[in-house]
C-alpha cells in the first residue's frame, strides 16, 4: 500500500519505520527540514537527537530508500495514496484543553493537496495522535471545506511507551481502529494484515469516537493506579515502621483482578502524556457538564507527589535546605530515556530552589545535554545558575549535604557503596524511587535514609522508639504537611 505518515516524532517515526518493514511504500513527511535531513543521513547521532528509541536506527537502515522515504513536501507523492497517518504533536493549552493547531494546519495542507488529486482513489486519513473525542469529525469538516472526494476518516490511537516504541509497534497488545464504513475498515485491515487474526493481539473495530475515548480512559486509568499506590499504599508504609512495601504489593496484586503495573511507588509519574491527557479529559468532561472529582484528585495527588519527598525531608527528617548543596540523581521522567517533559525532577528543582539551596548537583546518564541546553539554561532564570552538572553519580554526591534520587535508573541500585565512598555522615538520602534495597548498611554507618513508601530510617532506633510508641511513626507529620 502507499502510505503517508505526517509528523515524524516519537509516534510517527517508529510507526513509519515498522510499516515499511512490511513492504508498504511509506513516505514520512515533516515540516522540519533539519529533522528530515537528519533522518535521511542515516547517522545514528543525528537521528537520536530527535527520537532516541532502541532498534529505531536499525529499522530505518533496513528499509530506507527501498520502502521508506523522508520528505518535506507531499506535492509529488499524494497521487494514489491509500492511507495517511496523522502523527502530530497535540500539546496542552494553559486551561488544560488540547492545542490542535499543528494538527489542523496539517489537515488543511492535506485537504488542499487531496482536492487536487486526479485519480480520486479512496484515501483514509487516520489519526494516531491523542486527540479530543470527535476530532475525527473536525478532520472530516476540513476535508469537506476543501472539496475532497472519496475519502474516509479514522481513529487508530497509539499505545506505545517510551523506550519500547519500535518493539511496541511491531507487536502491540491491541490495535484499535475507529472508522465509519466497511470500505475503510477493509483498507486498514490491509495495512495491519499481520495483526488482524493474531492469536495474542486484540484487533478491535469500532467508531472513531470510541477509539478516541479508549486512549484517554486507558491513560487516565494507568495514572489512577499509580496515584492510588502513591496516595494510599505508600502513605501506609510511611506511617508504620513495620510495613514492608514490597510484601504489601505482592499480597495485594496476587489477586488477578488487580494490576501489578502502577504498584511501583514513586515521586510521581511524569512524561509527555499522562499529565496532558488527564487535563484534557477533565476539560472535555467539564465542557459536557460532567463532574470530574476522581480525575481531579488523581491529577492533584500525582502533582503533589513530585515534591512530597522534599517536604517529608523538612518535616520528618527536620532537614533545612537553606544554603545546602543537594545532589539530584536523575532528570529524565523515567529510566532509559533522555526525555524530561513533566519529569518529577523539574518540580524538585523548583522546590529546592524555593527552599534556598546553595547548589543542585545534577547527574543523569542520558539527559544531561538536554538539561543544559534547554530547561536548565541560565538564560531562563538566574536561579538556575545554582545547578551544576556532573559526569557521574559519585561526582554529584561529593561535596553535597543531601541526595535526592528522582529517576529509577538501574545504576542507582548500587548507590549505597557510592555514597559511603563519596560523603561522610551526617548525611540525608532522599529516595523517590526506592532504589537502595541495602539501605541498612547506610544506617549502620550513620546516614539517614528517607524513602517513598517507608518511614524515615536513621541510626538511633532506640530514640525513635521512645518517641513513637506502638510502631506508629510520623503521626502528626501529616498535619504540618499538605495531605495528598
Ligand atoms: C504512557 C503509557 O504507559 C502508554 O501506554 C501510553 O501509550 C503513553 O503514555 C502515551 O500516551 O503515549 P510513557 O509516557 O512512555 O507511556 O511512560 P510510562 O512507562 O507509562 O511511565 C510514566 C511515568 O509513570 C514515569 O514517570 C514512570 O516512572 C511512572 N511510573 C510508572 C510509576 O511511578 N509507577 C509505576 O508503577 C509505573
Amino acid at each position: 500500500m502507499k502510505i503517508i505518515v505526517v509528523g515524524t516524532g516519537f509516534v510517527g517515526l517508529p510507526h513509519a519505520a515498522v510499516l515499511s518493514e512490511y513492504g508498504h511504500e511509506v513516505y514520512a513527511y515533516d515540516i522540519d527540514e533539519e529533522r528530515i535531513r537528519a533522518y535521511q543521513s542515516g547517522d545514528r547521532d543525528q537521528i537520536e537527537r530527535y527520537v532516541n528509541e532502541p532498534g529505531l536506527v536499525e529499522a530505518i537502515e533496513e528499509t530506507i530508500d527501498r520502502y521508506l522515504h523522508f520528505t518535506t513536501s507531499l506535492d509529488d507523492v499524494i497521487e494514489s495514496t491509500d492511507i495517511i497517518f496523522m502523527c502530530l504533536p497535540t500539546p496542552p493549552k494553559r486551561d488544560g484543553s488540547t492545542d490542535l493547531r499543528f494538527y489542523m494546519n496539517a489537515a488543511h495542507y492535506l485537504g488542499g493537496l487531496l482536492a487536487q488529486r486526479s485519480d480520486k482513489k479512496r484515501v483514509v486519513l487516520v489519526n494516531k495522535s491523542t486527540v479530543p473525542v470527535s476530532t475525527a469529525r473536525q478532520l472530516q469538516k476540513v476535508m469537506e471545506e476543501h472539496g475532497v472526494e472519496n475519502y474516509g476518516v479514522a481513529s487508530n490511537p497509539e499505545f506505545l511507551a517510551q523506550g519500547s516504541a519500535v518493539e511496541g509497534s511491531r507487536r502491540p497488545d491491541r490495535v484499535v481502529v475507529g472508522a465509519d464504513t466497511e470500505e475503510d475498515f477493509v483498507l486498514l485491515r490491509q495495512v495491519y494484515s499481520q495483526f488482524v487474526n493474531h492469536v495474542r493481539i486484540r484487533y478491535l473495530e469500532t467508531t472513531p469516537e470510541t477509539a478516541e475515548s479508549i486512549k484517554y480512559v486507558a491513560n487516565t486509568l494507568l495514572l489512577t493506579y499509580i496515584s492510588f499506590w502513591n496516595g494510599v499504599g505508600a502513605r501506609l508504609g510511611e506511617s508504620y515502621a513495620n510495613i514492608h512495601m514490597e510484601d504489601l504489593k505482592i499480597g495485594v496484586t496476587a489477586d488477578e483482578r488487580i494490576s501489578t503495573w502502577g504498584s511501583y511507588v514513586s515521586n510521581g509519574a511524569g512524561g509527555s502524556c499522562f499529565g496532558k491527557d488527564i487535563q484534557s479529559l477533565i476539560y472535555q468532561l467539564n465542557r459536557s457538564g460532567r463532574s470530574t472529582d476522581l480525575l481531579q484528585a488523581v491529577y492533584n495527588i500525582n502533582e503533589y507527589q513530585k515534591t512530597y519527598m522534599i517536604d517529608r525531608a523538612v518535616y520528618e527528617a527536620n532537614f533545612n535546605f537553606n544554603n545546602k548543596r543537594v545532589a539530584l540523581l536523575g532528570l529524565a521522567f523515567k529510566k532509559r530515556t533522555n526525555d524530561m517533559r513533566d519529569s518529577s525532577a523539574l518540580k524538585a528543582v523548583e522546590s529546592l530552589l524555593a527552599k534556598g539551596v546553595a547548589e543542585i548537583r545534577a547527574y543523569d546518564p542520558l539527559a544531561m545535554d538536554d538539561a543544559q541546553r534547554s530547561w536548565f539554561s541560565p538564560d531562563n532564570n538566574h536561579l538556575f545558575e545554582r545547578i551544576t552538572y556532573h559526569g557521574t553519580a559519585k561526582k554529584a554526591i561529593e561535596g553535597s549535604d543531601a541526595l535526592y534520587i528522582s529517576t529509577d535508573w538501574e545504576e542507582f541500585r548500587g548507590l549505597a557503596s557510592t555514597i559511603e565512598q563519596a560523603v561522610e555522615p551526617p548525611y540525608l538520602v532522599i529516595d523517590g524511587r526506592r532504589m537502595i534495597p541495602d539501605y541498612d548498611r547506610l544506617i549502620a554507618k550513620g546516614y539517614d535514609y528517607l524513602s517513598v513508601g517507608s518511614v524515615l530510617r536513621r541510626p538511633q532506633p532506640e530514640e525513635m522508639d521512645e518517641d513513637h510508641s506502638n510502631g506508629q511513626l510520623n503521626a502528626g507529620v501529616g498535619q504540618k504537611m499538605k495531605t495528598a
